[in-house]
């Protein structure tokens, strides 16, 4: 029997659950998420209630995040198995607001972004993306007042605009990254999973294998172009649209020509069919 978990939808409860377990001396940690909960979100709760005394999850899938011919509307909302998978974990609470708790009527405000956010990955392919992600994250931030705050290294880009963000704005929660929890074949975990058909699901391992085996050759000396031009190419040859396969600086996410211009991140987003998925790993000498 596990304990009631309980959930809220205003931020006036958040606030006052945070002041309570802040006036008895404990640490908040928040896991932001979109819901369709899997285990890779269950080891950001994870990770964060081992930097926190107590853990809030935000379950909140943003509009302002997602382009127009996006998934917004298919985007799953499972709110019910949320909770029930939160509350076998290390969670506290829940904050599920309603739309109109973020974006209230008259809302006008946009964070705009510079550095990583302009890295022509993600941004080249969803040009308001991180701009509506910074947003929300602000607000979450602002809102729960955590100490820390934990984000999946799956979405890299984001977990670096974020890191950014926080410091640029000086907002005082801690930003920690976490690392991608994948399938038994290798892929990354990810709520989009669920729209591969089985034959694209069988296709899909190859994302992580094209990436693990350029970071092999990379490590071995050979050519960054050459290695990731290979790797490209096996995408495409195994059915992929390939939007970008790239080394960048694991830090500033600028190009890289060698192993000495820094530590080294690969990173992919392709589709297979009507499904886009991203990964990436650390290039490690
Ligand atoms: O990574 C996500 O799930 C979302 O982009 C986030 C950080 C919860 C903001 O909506």
């Amino acid at each position: 029997m596990t304990a009631q978990l309980t959930v809220v939808g205003a931020i006036d409860d958040l606030r006052r659950y945070v002041r309570a377990r802040r006036a008895a001396g404990e640490r908040i940690g928040l896991t932001p998420t979109m819901g369709a909960l899997h285990a890779g979100h269950l080891s950001l709760v994870e990770a964060a209630r081992r930097a926190a005394d107590r853990v809030v999850v935000t379950i909140f899938v943003n509009p302002a995040q997602f382009g127009p011919n996006e998934d917004f509307t298919r985007y799953p909302r499972t709110l019910a198995a949320d909770v029930e998978k939160l509350s076998r974990v290390a969670a506290d609470l829940v904050f599920a607001p309603p739309v109109d708790e973020i974006y209230p009527p008259g809302f006008s405000t946009k964070v705009v972004l510079e550095g990583p956010a302009h890295a022509d990955l993600e941004d080249r392919f969803r040009p308001t993306h991180f701009s509506g992600v910074a947003t929300v994250v602000t607000k979450l931030l602002n809102q729960a007042q955590a100490d820390v705050a934990v984000f999946g290294e799956k979405d890299y880009q984001q977990l670096l605009v974020i890191k950014r963000l926080a410091r640029d704005l000086d907002i005082p929660t801690e930003i920690l990254g976490a690392p991608t929890l994948r399938e038994f074949d290798g892929l990354a975990m990810s709520s989009r999973n669920i729209y591969l058909a089985p034959e694209e699901r069988e296709r899909a391992k190859e994302l992580h294998c094209a990436l693990s085996e350029a970071a092999r050759r990379i490590v071995n000396g050979d050519d960054i172009g050459a290695a990731t031009h290979e790797a490209r190419a096996r995408l495409a040859d195994a059915g992929y649209d390939v939007d970008y396969l790239e080394a960048r600086h694991a830090e500033t996410l600028a190009p890289v020509s060698s192993l000495d211009d820094g530590p080294i991140r690969l990173l992919v987003a392709a589709k297979l069919g009507a499904t886009r998925l991203i990964d990436n790993i650390a290039v490690q000498s």
